[in-house]
């Protein structure tokens, strides 16, 4: 029977927790990754997570990243990975999730805890240095809340990067990807709005 609260964007989705365990190559390196019902796209991992990760810009350079809304961690991790000698957040509200990413941070970086950071709550309430600015943040949004919610959250994003900072982030088509764009292009005129990619229906987002 369905159950009410089980959406993963919830605190503690209401299912009967199983754990799964998900091996996946991404860019070229093998990560294994276990996740629990409740937690999004847990059997497989999402197709624009994917893209995303396969398509989307990570400095070299010692940096400050953000995961917003990690999931059980893939985004992060592999930001971590690729970029050693950066400082990398991991953020989510669903406390299933957060328990994911942890276990996967163990499983694939396991002398990396002290610089990768793995926090629960409210997009940026969590971080303890409110004036912490981001090179770069990253994100697979939650837009089954609806449009108007991460549009919310994109208007807020500059606030939290530091100059030359961007924004990356992969939408579907048919989620109203054009409709994004032009949006961006509309309310920031003097920004960098790019598409890294258009693959299988989503496309990947570059901005600020
Ligand atoms: C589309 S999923 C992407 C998850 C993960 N990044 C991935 O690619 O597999 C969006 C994530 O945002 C999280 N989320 C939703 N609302 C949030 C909020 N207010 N604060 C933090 N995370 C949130 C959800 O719990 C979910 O894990």
């Amino acid at each position: 029977m369905e159950r009410k609260n089980q959406h993963y964007s919830t605190h503690f989705p209401d299912v009967k927790l199983k754990v799964y365990t998900i091996s996946e190559s991404l860019r070229r390196h093998l990560y294994i990754f276990k996740t629990l019902t409740g937690v999004f796209s847990f059997r497989k991992i999402d197709l624009g997570t994917k893209i995303l990760i396969e398509h989307m810009f990570i400095p070299n350079e010692p940096s400050g990243l953000l995961d917003l809304g990690c999931g059980y961690g893939p985004i992060g991790i592999v930001l971590a990975y690729e970029s050693p000698n950066s400082v990398v957040y991991l953020i989510d509200i669903n406390k299933n999730a957060i328990w994911c990413a942890k276990e996967n941070l163990k499983i694939n970086l396991p002398d990396n805890k002290k610089r990768v950071k793995v926090l629960s709550g409210n997009y940026f309430e969590p971080l303890e240095n409110k004036d912490l600015k981001f090179n770069g943040i990253y994100m697979n949004p939650p837009l089954r809340e609806g449009r108007k919610a991460f549009i919310k959250l994109l208007c807020e994003i500059p606030d939290y990067l530091k100059p030359n900072g961007f924004f990356q982030f992969v939408m579907k088509k048919k989620m109203g990807a054009l409709y994004m764009f032009k949006f961006l292009k509309d309310s920031y005129p003097d920004k960098k709005i790019d598409i890294l990619c258009k693959r299988s229906g989503y496309w990947v987002f570059n901005c600020f």
